[in-house]
């Protein structure tokens, strides 16, 4: 059974969801300015990118085209497994557009080498990275998000599409994950 409350859960709000909103209206300015005349399409990862995806677009002032996929993620650990399996692809070609992966968090990495090798691999225009969060402290393989909004310490983060065991997506700020939660 599911705790009664959200804040059962939650150690403490690391990141505000005004903190949020403001980094998110920032990037959007960002890449309406960077992708003006490109045909941008946005690929969302799914699911703890829709969130933040769904804030994103109603930032941006340029035409662009929407596209998810969906990937492997952790189960009910808070450890990255380095194994990534593709669920779910995009419905439309990406070849001769400019795509711009959307991420909830960057960690080891592995995960989203792992998506722009696929995508460099069907003849885009561009391919780059757009992240919510991102520790980079925990980067196991090199690279870097183009657009990213907030660096966080090495610690499990929940809320703003990112999720403990399926559960938490919905909470509006990013907070800390109890640590007697997962190491129970
Ligand atoms: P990476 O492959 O290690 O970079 O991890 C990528 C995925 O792991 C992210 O897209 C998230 O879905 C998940 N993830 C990484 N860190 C956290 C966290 O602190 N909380 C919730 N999910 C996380
Ligand atoms: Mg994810």
């Amino acid at each position: 059974m599911y705790s009664r409350n959200l804040n059962d859960y939650i150690d403490r709000v690391l990141i505000t969801k005004e903190q949020i909103s403001e980094e998110v209206a920032r990037l959007g300015r960002q890449i309406s300015k960077d992708y003006e005349g490109k045909d941008l399409m946005l690929v969302g990862v799914l699911k703890g990118g829709s969130v933040f995806m769904s804030d994103l677009i109603r930032t941006i002032t340029i035409p662009l085209e929407l596209d998810f996929i969906s990937v492997s993620s952790y189960g009910a650990s808070t450890k990255s497994s380095g194994v990534v399996r593709l669920i779910k692809d995009v419905d439309k070609a990406v070849a001769g557009k400019d795509v711009l992966i959307v991420e909830d968090i960057v960690d080891t990495g592995l995960t989203l080498s792992y998506i722009k090798k696929m995508f460099k691999n069907r003849n885009p225009e561009s391919v780059k990275i757009c992240t919510a969060f991102d520790k980079p402290s925990r980067r196991k393989v090199d690279i870097v998000p183009e657009y990213k909004g907030l660096e966080i310490p090495d610690e499990y983060v929940v809320g703003y599409g990112l999720d403990y065991d399926g559960l938490l997506r919905n909470i509006p700020d990013l907070c800390v994950l109890k640590r007697e939660i997962y190491e129970k």
